[in-house]
């Protein structure tokens, strides 16, 4: 299946040297020139869990150079959210006929490309976590796997055809139900992530102030009375995506707080990766994520007060007029409920 690999970062990287390294036909396409220029000189060195793996980087080159004649099979889409978006129309002109365009994006982004480019686009997701030292150096950080499986939901030939080739390289599953697994992840990343940035800390950290508390439980009890409306029947991951006895009210409960164990016991110590791209200066995937819960919150007739005031207080945080500390956690609560 001839394979394009679009974003060769922290995924990317790690995905493009485990196909490559397992002896797959796959091309890989970087943002420019420059980065294309320096991955053929380093080649691709991956380290951590799954096995380490240093294979060259042929078959390189910034993604304008691929043209209507390279006509591909399956292509990975593995940027960040907001370039997944900007660069998807032209990828649809990469793929051949019965091709298939697979986003591992978090956030909304999988259902988002799917409304514009139809049925091309199989949903996916990753539970990989990746990192980069420096272009060409990456370190896969635990034993997760690619999820992948139609929007539409249920199961498919094609969601069993790509499972198989993919599962060659890295580890992949397919599910019947992608999209409750995309609003899963979505309600980790707009609670545990997101209040971390702000907080400029982990989740076990913010959690020991009642506003830490109250605003991941506001934050949390929102996207998930959005997710429901959706329609979407949120997948356990690590913890059940619904807390046990929840009302949309968001009475606290004994079982809630056995519950909110679980969820620092999975989550608890993760330096949020939102707050990584706040420190190094790096545009967040904010729009796609808490904005995400905001924009479905208002299709489906309700307002995501909460989710909003996160939203504009990581823009004031990326615009620098604010800096992440736990004091704004206490500001963020002080959002009208009715906007
Ligand atoms: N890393 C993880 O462990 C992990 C886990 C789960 C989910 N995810 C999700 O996976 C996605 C990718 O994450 P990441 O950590 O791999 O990000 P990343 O390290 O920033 O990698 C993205 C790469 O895509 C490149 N790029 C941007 N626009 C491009 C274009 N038009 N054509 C070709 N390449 C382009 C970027 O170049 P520039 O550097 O020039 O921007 C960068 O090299 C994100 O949505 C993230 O939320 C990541």
């Amino acid at each position: 299946m001839k394979t394009l690999i679009v974003g060769i970062g922290a995924l990317g990287g790690l995905i493009a040297a485990r196909f490559r390294a397992a002896g797959l036909p796959v091309w890989l396409a970087t943002r420019d020139t420059e980065q294309a220029d320096k991955l053929r000189a380093s080649g691709l060195r991956v380290t951590g869990m799954g096995g380490a793996v240093a294979v060259q980087a042929t078959a390189i080159a910034p993604l304008d150079a691929y043209g209507a004649d390279d006509k591909f099979e399956l292509v990975f889409l593995a940027t960040k959210a907001h370039d997944a978006i900007e660069a998807a129309p032209r990828l649809s002109l990469l793929l051949g006929p019965n091709a298939t365009l697979l986003p591992i994006q978090n956030g909304g982004v999988p259902q988002m490309l799917g409304e514009r480019l139809g049925s091309c686009v199989l949903g996916g997701l990753s539970n990989l976590g990746a990192t980069m030292e420096e272009p060409g150096i990456y370190e896969q950080r635990n034993a997760g796997h690619l999820l992948i499986g139609e929007l539409a939901g249920g199961e498919s030939e094609r969601t069993e055809r790509i499972r198989r080739w993919v599962e060659r390289a890295v580890a992949v599953r397919a599910t019947r139900n992608l999209r409750g697994a995309v609003w899963s992840k979505l309600l980790v990343n707009c609670s545990v992530t997101t209040i971390g940035a702000i907080a400029g800390g982990t989740m076990r950290e913010y959690m020991a102030s009642p506003s830490g508390s109250e605003l991941f439980n506001r934050t949390y009890d929102e996207a998930l009375k959005t997710a429901l409306a959706t329609g979407a029947q949120p997948e356990t991951m690590l913890v059940e995506p619904i807390p046990p006895g929840w009302r949309a009210d968001g009475i606290a409960s004994e079982e809630r707080n056995t519950w909110i164990t679980k969820v620092l016991t999975a989550y608890g110590d993760v330096t949020p990766s939102m707050l990584q791209d706040i420190r190094r200066g790096r545009r967040t995937e904010i729009e796609f994520i808490n904005g995400y819960v905001v924009r479905m919150a208002r299709q489906f007739g309700f307002d995501a007060p909460i989710n909003a005031a996160i939203v504009e207080t990581v823009h004031a945080i990326t615009s620098g007029r604010l800096a992440p500390n736990p004091g704004l956690l206490a500001q963020v609560l002080q959002a009208p409920t009715h906007k």
